[in-house]
């Protein structure tokens, strides 16, 4: 009975929303335990988009229980709003529970996050501004505000207050931006604990108990690998965890207690924000997969950075979190682009002329490799392929395709993605079996 961890292998975007939602169906409980409102999770279920940021993935099920860890930085005004637009669409929320440990995200944050962006100007990371670095760097710091302390007026008031002197004092005297008065942010923050009051709950017992029970338990990943603060491309990161580590710190469960975790690889790279991008398109071939794919950000709106599939990355992915099958979307994207020949790359020339398939640990030495692609033919699309519930019945090239990446990772592709339909998808082994 496992406890299966769902990660991004690549730069975030992969998928991680349409596959959680799929596994769902047969999970008790689903966790996200890192990251926040940077996270944008597209679903589609019965026609219908669900855009997910903060709330799991699972809440489309009646009856799945759909936690917050303690590892997400928690916006409550987003949340709300999130939760607002679901109850909008019909979607019930009475299985929606919240860790009291989520640190909480404040104005003060994403003013911070806007100051430090525009302040470095062409070295900005393009993050989402949505206030995640500093409420992580609070935390670390050690003066961050849990959702638990909003409960207790008494206990909220005097750390708001501190943390407002000290964060108009940053934004006036190094930014030279206005701050925020507490009487204001007291008054909005005490109302939005009263509004999650009812959801909170003791998430570490909850959590461990399903798995103790023999329950299926899902934890549904939040940006990728490469945005993994310690393992991502820094500083072109996130603040947090995405590797499969990230669930079991932010969730509070022990490593001994994950059976699977489950990679997203999407049959193509895509990246928002800034950074290095080994296989970027630059011409019609990113823009037929952009526009196809309809990569644009499900957070921020911004187009996407679009690139051939990069296999050096996705195996560093596989080694670092020990990635036991792949997930792979997409496959009808790649092939509604119409473009004769696929590239996807299996190692990095060094400037010295060698090949390797390491994963450079330096910013500048990644920006001076060039890709070594393997080239495959393109398959024919129609949509009565996006019914087909076998690998076999595919065309030969998308076979070929699926077969190098598990060549190359030595992991295997357990699920394919063939449209953005739920139903659009195929199943190779199934995750929560033995
Ligand atoms: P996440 O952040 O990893 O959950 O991914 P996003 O939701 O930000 O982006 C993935 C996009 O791909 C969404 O628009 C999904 O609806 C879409 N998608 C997922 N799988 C497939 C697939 O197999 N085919 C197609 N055409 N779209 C897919
Ligand atoms: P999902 O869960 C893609 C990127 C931002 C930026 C960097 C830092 O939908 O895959 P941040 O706001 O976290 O400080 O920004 O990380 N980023 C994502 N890119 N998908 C995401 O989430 C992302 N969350 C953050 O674009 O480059
Ligand atoms: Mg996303």
């Amino acid at each position: 009975m496992p406890a299966v961890v769902v990660m991004g292998a690549q730069w975030g975007d992969e998928g991680k929303g349409k596959f959680v939602d799929l596994l769902a169906a047969q999970a008790e409980v689903v966790v996200r335990a890192t990251g926040g409102a940077n996270a944008g999770h597209t679903v589609w279920a019965n026609g219908q988009q669900y855009k997910l940021h903060q709330v799991p993935s699972g809440i489309l099920y009646p009856g799945t229980l759909c936690v917050i860890g303690h590892g997400v930085v928690l916006d409550p005004a987003k949340l709300i709003e999130e939760m607002e637009y679901l109850q909008a669409k019909g979607v019930d929320l009475a299985n929606l529970r919240i860790s009291g440990g989520a640190h909480v995200v404040f104005p003060y944050h994403l003013r911070l996050d806007e100051a430090e962006e525009d302040r470095k100007g062409a070295n900005k990371i393009g993050t989402t501004r949505r206030g995640i670095g500093p409420a992580y760097m609070d935390k670390f710091a050690r003066v961050g505000i849990r959702l638990v302390d909003l409960l207790d007026k008494d206990e909220f008031l005097p750390k708001l207050t501190a943390q407002v002197e000290a964060k108009n004092q940053l934004l006036d005297r190094v930014y030279g931006m206005t701050g925020f008065k507490v009487e204001e942010l007291a008054e909005s923050y005490l109302t939005y604990a009263e509004r999650l009051r009812p959801y909170m709950a003791n998430t570490v017992e909850l959590v461990n108990d399903a798995i103790d029970d023999g329950r299926n338990v899902l934890f549904e990943g939040a940006q990728g690998h490469l945005l993994d603060i310690d393992f991502g491309t820094y500083p072109y990161v996130t603040a947090s965890h995405p590797i499969a580590a990230g669930a079991i710190i932010g969730a509070g469960v022990g490593p001994t207690k994950i059976n699977k975790v489950l990679g997203i690889v999407k049959a193509y790279t895509s990246r928002v924000g800034e950074g290095p991008f080994p296989t970027e398109l630059f011409d019609q071939t990113g823009d037929a997969i952009r526009d196809k794919g309809h990569e644009y950000g499900t957070t921020t709106g911004r187009p996407r950075r679009i690139g051939w599939l990069d296999l050096v990355m996705v195996r560093f992915a596989c080694r670092v979190s020990g990635i036991t099958d792949l997930a792979v979307p997409h496959l009808d994207t790649l092939a509604k682009t119409g473009v004769d020949t696929l590239k996807i790359c299996v190692g990095y020339r060094l400037p010295d002329g060698t090949v390797t398939k390491e994963f450079p640990v330096g910013l500048k030495a990644l920006g001076q490799v060039s890709p070594v692609y393997e080239e495959l033919p393109n398959w024919e699309w129609n949509d009565s392929l996006a019914k087909v519930k076998r690998l076999a019945d595919l065309p030969e090239g998308a076979q070929r395709y699926v077969r190098l990446i598990e060549t190359y990772t030595g992991v295997p592709v357990s699920i394919l993605g063939v449209g953005s339909e739920r139903t659009e998808a195929i199943y190779r082994t199934e995750i929560f079996g033995a």
